[in-house]
């Protein structure tokens, strides 16, 4: 979703703008612009519908001097995409400039109150009115930029990361951040900003992470100053930042989306890493051991996430039932919020969260809290808002996750699920030590057993070619892989816009069966396992009807093979661990569909990395 980058130093700021604009560019968006404190001192704002591309092309005989700046890549909430609605926006003088991310919720109340003083918008968006509001309380109350950015904010209601300049004062920005995210980078004599940390990263390790309701006041010669809308000063905390350059680049690979793929043995792999002991005797996921007694006297689970983070949730579901015999939950974050839940004290509350910035898996959170729930996450970006926002958790460690479709970051969140559930059941007696041991030993063999799948990806691309031009798919799973089947339909749709739909196979008689036809391709997981015989009787009700068949199978099986038209093999694993590496086909599949398809794989449409808004 939208980003944020800001610059103030001695160097040129335009190039390190549009390289952190291109650094952005995977939380997707439709349109870009920036705003410089020229030499001469003009305030030069520059911006275009489309790509960064298409803004660089734009801005080329343009004067972009200066050594501070903002800029700003837009996924539009309010207003199409379009020139006048990109950021940065103009105060009604010109004076200063803002960036916007999140939702104004009350902005058409600002808007008319402002109109009713004469003031003329020149855009459709929420964003606006901020600057025109900060502008008019700068000129009536004579105050100064962070003062009159206090006051407005106090008349804001709804989500914000801004950050503003004035062409009359070329030494300060001033950022704000409520329910959005916003990191300062803190270098020799220069100051970055940003939504995430992946534009700062080649110039500095040391980055602050705004909290809701602070305002960073960047000055020119000063350390950076936080204080909140009350003008309280809060002390900032420096944290060094764990990411490096390389996992932000493609290695090679033509798409961050394979690159990801493919770095799934080594994910994993880190993912595991120090959590289980030389032995593999005892699985030690720290943030549960800390809080040993709430999740052995948990009455219930609550698994709240969105998209393939609630996939991952539902395997979830299986494991925890299965090995720790807690009640589960999951729900999606965005109906958990409004419906009012029942939760009681005891409950704890799983979210889990890939960017950690998800607005509804936030506010599930918040309200989760409010009912006195123990709050436990599973992110993957270190210092995000959500892994700042629970009582304990996990973080993935799987590295930034740049393609919008999400992978290693699914894998890595069903890691940590197998070990959270491991880890209970151990201290709970509910699994026996040797059923335990060949678990955990099994879980560690998973990242070998990915490079195999992986090994075997030429014949995923060449089935891709058979199947670029379906129009709709349907992908089948049952118990631990019917989550998985969902998620290889979503990772379809989402990148080759081809109509897919998952289901928990032994539901397709009760309807979905009336779609089967000889056009009808159907991915079936029927890895060997408990309901593996009833997989196969569903496979048969397909084949009876003509539908094409693309079966996962564990290798050296015949049964399925005598059926299907084409099978994929994967290795055989115990059947909690199937949909580890029952998905990487699956994946796979969808990605080289879409390649062939010359879809925008990493940034496919219409879709943003990072749901920042509701
Ligand atoms: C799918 C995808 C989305 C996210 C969802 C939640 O490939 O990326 O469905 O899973 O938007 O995002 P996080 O996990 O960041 O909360």
């Amino acid at each position: 979703m939208c980003g944020i980058v800001g610059y103030m130093g001695s160097k040129a700021a335009y190039p390190i703008l549009i390289k952190g604009l291109h650094r952005l560019e995977y939380r997707g968006y439709d349109s870009a612009g920036i705003a410089l404190l020229s030499d001469r001192l003009e305030l030069n704002v520059y911006k275009t519908k489309g790509k960064v591309a298409d803004l660089e092309r734009f801005a080329e005989s343009k004067d972009v001097s200066g050594c501070i700046g903002i800029a700003h890549t837009r996924w539009a909430t309010h207003g199409e995409p379009n020139e006048a609605n990109a950021h940065p926006h103009y105060s009604q003088s010109k004076g200063l400039a803002l960036i916007h991310n999140g939702i104004i919720e009350n902005y058409t109340v600002l808007r008319t109150e402002l109109e009713s003083k004469g003031y003329t918008f020149r855009s459709r968006t929420d964003t606006e009115v901020i600057v025109y509001l900060v502008e008019y309380i700068m000129q009536t109350n004579r105050v100064d930029l962070c003062t009159a950015v206090q006051l407005a904010l106090h008349q804001v209601i709804g989500a914000y990361a801004i950050a503003l300049i004035d062409r009359n004062n070329p030494d300060e920005i001033i950022a704000a951040r409520k329910s959005s995210p916003l990191v300062v980078g803190i270098g020799e004599d220069e100051f970055f900003l940003a939504s995430d940390a992946t534009p700062i990263v080649e110039y500095t390790d040391r980055v602050v992470y705004l909290n809701d309701e602070e305002i960073a006041v960047i000055r020119r010669g000063e350390p950076l100053k936080v204080v909140n809308l009350n003008n309280v000063e809060i002390t900032p905390e420096i944290k060094k930042l764990a990411m490096n350059l390389s996992q932000l680049e493609k290695g090679g690979y033509p798409h961050f989306m394979l690159k990801e793929i493919f770095e799934q043995p080594r994910t994993l792999q880190d993912c595991i890493r120090g959590r289980i002991n030389i032995e593999g005797t005892q699985v030690v996921l720290s943030g549960v051991i800390d809080n040993r007694d709430k999740f052995l006297n948990a009455h219930r689970i609550i698994i709240v996430a969105c998209g393939t983070s609630w996939h991952a949730a539902l395997i979830g579901e299986h494991l925890i039932e299965d090995l720790c015999r807690i009640p589960v939950e999951v729900e999606y974050a965005s109906e958990f919020r409004y419906r009012n839940p029942v939760i009681h004290p005891g409950d704890i509350v799983i979210a889990i969260s890939q960017s950690g910035e998800t607005a509804d898996t936030l506010a599930a959170i918040e309200l989760a809290k409010s009912k006195g729930a123990f709050i436990y996450g599973i992110c993957n970006v270190v210092g995000s808002s959500i892994a700042r926002a629970t009582d304990s958790g996990s973080y993935i460690h799987v590295g930034p996750e740049i393609g919008v479709a999400s992978t290693k970051a699914f894998t890595g969140q069903v890691t940590v699920l197998s070990m959270l559930a491991l880890t209970i059941a151990q201290q709970k007696g509910t699994l026996s030590q040797t059923r335990f041991e060949e678990m955990v030993k099994e879980l560690q063999g998973i990242p070998d057993k990915l490079s195999k799948v992986l090994k075997n990806s030429e014949v995923v691309k060449e089935l891709s070619k058979i199947f670029t031009y379906a129009r709709n798919f349907i992908y089948l799973g049952r118990g631990y892989n019917y989550p998985a089947a969902l998620e290889g339909a979503l990772k379809l749709k989402e990148i080759s816009y081809i109509h897919a739909e998952g289901y928990p196979a032994a539901e397709m008689k009760h309807g979905p069966i009336a779609l089967i036809d000889v056009e009808m391709p159907v991915v079936a997981i029927a890895t060997t396992d408990s309901i593996y015989e009833k997989t196969i009787s569903n496979i048969q009700e397909i084949k009876a009807r003509q539908g094409k068949v693309i079966a996962i199978v564990s290798e050296g099986d015949e049964m399925v093979r005598g059926i299907a038209d084409y099978c994929i093999e994967v290795p055989r694993t115990l059947e909690p661990f199937a949909p580890l590496v029952a998905s990487v086909p699956l994946q796979l599949l969808a990605y080289y569909i879409a390649v062939n398809k010359g879809r925008n794989v990493d940034q496919p449409r219409n879709l943003a990395k990072s749901v920042t808004v509701e």
